[in-house]
Parts: C-alpha cells; sequence; structure tokens
C-alpha cells in the first residue's frame, strides 16, 4: 500500500512540488546552490590542505574554524541533491546520485562523519599532526563521491 503510493508519487513530478525545503526551488536554482556549497568546501579544503602540505603555518584557530565549515555544509550538503536536481543547468552531479540513493548516501554519510570527527579533533589540536590522519581520511571521503557521482 504504501509502496504503491511510493511509486505513484514518483511517477509524476508531485514528489519535488510537495518536498517542502523545495516547494518553490527551481532545479536550476538547486544545482547553482549545490555548485556554490562545494566551492565553500573546496576553499575551506584548500585551507587545512595547505597546512598539512606545510605550505602554510599551523594556525589552529584558522584550521578548527575550516573544519568546522566543511562540516556544516556536509550537513546540510543532502539537501543539495533534491529530486529533479540531475538538470537544468550545467552540472557534474551524475545520475546515479538518484538511481543509486541508498550508495550516494552512505558516501554522504562518511563525508558528514569525517568531517565532524576532523572539526572534534581540530578543537584541541596543538600541532598540524594532531590534524593530519584525520584530514586525510575526510580527504579520502572527497575521493570517494566524487569517483562515483561526479563526472571529470
Ligand atoms: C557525497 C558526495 C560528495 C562528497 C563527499 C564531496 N563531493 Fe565535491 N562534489 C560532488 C558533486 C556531485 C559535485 C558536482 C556538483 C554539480 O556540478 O552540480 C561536486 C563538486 C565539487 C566541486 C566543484 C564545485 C563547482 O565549482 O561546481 C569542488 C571544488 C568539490 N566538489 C570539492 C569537494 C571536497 C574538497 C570534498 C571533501 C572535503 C568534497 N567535494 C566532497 C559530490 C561530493
Amino acid at each position: 500500500m504504501k509502496h504503491a503510493l511510493i511509486a505513484a508519487l514518483l511517477g509524476t513530478s508531485t514528489l519535488f512540488a510537495s518536498a517542502p525545503a523545495f516547494a518553490q526551488a527551481k532545479p536550476e536554482d538547486v544545482i547553482k546552490y549545490r555548485q556554490g556549497l562545494y566551492q565553500v568546501v573546496g576553499w575551506q579544503n584548500r585551507t587545512m590542505g595547505s597546512m598539512v602540505k606545510g605550505q602554510a603555518p599551523f594556525d589552529a584557530a584558522e584550521f578548527s574554524r575550516a573544519a568546522e565549515i566543511v562540516s556544516l555544509m556536509a550537513a546540510v550538503a543532502p539537501g543539495a541533491f533534491a529530486p529533479g536536481s540531475d538538470k537544468g543547468a550545467p552540472t557534474r552531479a551524475k545520475p546515479e546520485i538518484w538511481s543509486d540513493a541508498a550508495g550516494f548516501k552512505k558516501a554522504m554519510d562518511t563525508f558528514q562523519a569525517e568531517s565532524a570527527k576532523l572539526a572534534q579533533i581540530a578543537k584541541g589540536a596543538k600541532d598540524v599532526d594532531a590534524v593530519r590522519s584525520q584530514y586525510g581520511a575526510l580527504v579520502k571521503s572527497c575521493g570517494a563521491c566524487h569517483d562515483n557521482f561526479r563526472t571529470k
């Protein structure tokens, strides 16, 4: 019964129209939001990466803030993949995001867990060695999702 209802909803645009957070959002706006969100993630990631690579001196407060922002972005990122936002503007999001929803959720869950863990560790970090390994785990979660769910 429940499944039949879901199937019926999926067959129409009702599902997208009735998703509360996106009731008014056009697909191209969702795509813009998504790309802006990942630009923030990328920018903050570079800040942390340059410290981990020794290209910039370790600044605990700045690193911690960057980790916190990435973690916050990860927390809201699922909302940037609203059904229907697979097209409507140029996007590198692969159709598998929606066709393999379980696989995508796993990649997203890992991203959220690793970024939250890094933000936690970064709070008390005295030097770059304290964050190095968890930063590596976060970057691995970026690559895992990009490999499967983002076009080159
Ligand atoms: C759960 C999946 C997922 C994770 C995890 C993820 N990304 Fe992405 N990322 C994407 C997808 C999908 C796009 C393409 C968005 C589009 O074009 O609509 C993207 C796009 C980007 C972009 C390009 C944004 C633009 O200008 O359009 C950057 C930069 C980026 N990601 C960096 C990162 C970094 C750094 C991390 C980890 C800290 C990360 N991403 C983690 C899925 C992910």
